[in-house]
């Protein structure tokens, strides 16, 4: 279907066939033994990230009928791993397209899967649509115009159907823990960029969950200390200033980047990493599990031997995440090694494919999901 220029303007062509259908007040049913049905026992929700592509097509979408039969078999929430960016949803400064999101919003809701939305701003330049990395913009209001119209045609197009929103996402530049500098942040300012963004975004989806996402790790790395310290400055500056933020989003693509042992890596990251989430969770924020995944670029080549420390890991870190009451919703960055983004982000030197999600590429589950279950299923309840 084309759509006509005032369409694809105000986003209006799908509205009524995708607009018709409601997010059912009910949880979906899944079965006891799910990942999901494990995780409900402590108050918690597991989901996944989940793509878009043609009926027949193989790449991580719910047309395919062996993805989507893990996807609704294991998880009660779901996100589009790209379909919401700019890049896809904004051909031009005046131009939305939903045709793509729209598929999987509609799939989530036939299927009674609640909905996150990822995500309304990704602030790495690397990230935008061609052109709005060459836009000039003339002004502070150019730009707030710009950003509160995106906000105000996703949240009221989608309405309650998405109840979780990254509002912003990786706002701090690591190096420097400020806010990144880009056009966009540059026209308005660092803090009333991300200010605006949450105000708009309270103000048009009164009834989300507002999440700051951002990727630094539990991993002790150059870069990793100061990025801690800048998203904890950011939180810091929104309680400050009242901007409506309810939860810090982890993305939680942990790495196997070093020989250490488990042991040795978990020893060197526990404390550092609780001692940032107190900080956090001391603020009043909630916490999110937003994109976890497991980087196996230097476990071992051997199958058996790669996925035992791969599972091992992911218990370790999940064990500590799942200490904290203010964790309810767990997604994993996909379900299937078949369809993983590290496979082209980050490659193994033996060219060896990567296993970092619970399923494998044949859709046979893994160490990695039983590991995702047993910490599921120690998890002190939420609510005491
Ligand atoms: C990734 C997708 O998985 C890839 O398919 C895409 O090419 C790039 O983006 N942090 C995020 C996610 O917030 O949006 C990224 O997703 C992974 C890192």
């Amino acid at each position: 279907m084309k759509l006509t220029r005032r369409q694809a303007l105000t986003g209006g062509a799908a509205v009524a066939a995708s607009g018709a259908i409601a997010r059912p007040p009910q949880p979906r049913p899944v079965g006891p033994g799910s990942l999901d049905g494990i995780a409900r026992r402590s108050g918690r929700r597991f989901g996944s990230a989940v793509g878009w592509s043609r009926a027949g097509a193989d790449r991580g979408s719910f047309a395919n009928p062996h993805y989507a039969a893990i996807l609704e078999r294991e998880c009660e929430l779901l996100v589009a791993e790209n379909e919401l960016k700019w890049q896809w949803t904004r051909p031009g400064p005046d131009a939305f397209d939903f045709r793509q999101y729209d598929a999987i919003a509609d799939y989530a809701a036939g299927k009674g899967f609640a909905l996150r939305g990822h995500t309304l701003f990704w602030t790495p330049t690397k990230w935008y649509p061609k052109w709005l990395t060459e836009t000039h913009f003339r002004s502070a209001a150019e730009a707030e115009h710009l950003l509160a119209t995106h906000v105000r045609t996703v949240c009221r197009r989608y309405g309650t159907r998405i109840y979780s929103y990254d509002v912003v996402n990786e706002a701090v530049q690591p190096e420097t823990g400020e806010i990144r500098d880009t056009n966009v942040t540059r026209a308005l300012g660092g803090e009333a960029f991300v200010d605006l963004m949450f105000h708009n975004a309270r103000a048009e989806a009164p009834h989300a969950q507002l999440v700051y996402n951002d990727y630094m790790s539990w991993e002790r790395g150059r870069e990793d200390e100061t990025h801690m310290r800048g998203v904890l400055k950011l939180l810091e500056g929104f309680r400050k200033r009242g901007t409506p933020v309810d939860a810090l989003g982890v993305q939680s693509h942990i790495r196997l980047l070093e020989p250490n042992s488990v042991a040795q890596i978990v020893r060197q990251s526990e404390g550092p990493w609780r001692r940032f989430l107190d900080q956090v969770v001391a603020m009043g924020y909630d916490l999110v599990i937003t994109e976890f995944d497991v980087n196996d670029r230097m476990a071992p080549t051997d199958i058996v031997l790669r996925d035992r420390r791969v599972a091992d890991y992911a218990g370790a870190y999940l064990d500590v995440m799942l200490s904290y009451p203010q964790l309810r919703d767990i997604v994993s960055w996909g379900m299937a090694d078949r369809y993983s983004w590290l496979e082209s982000f980050d490659p193994r030197a033996d060219k060896a494919p990567k296993r970092g999600t619970p399923y494998d590429a044949h859709f046979r589950p893994k160490p990695l999901r039983q590991a995702i279950a047993t910490a599921l299923s120690h998890a002190g309840a939420r609510h005491v």
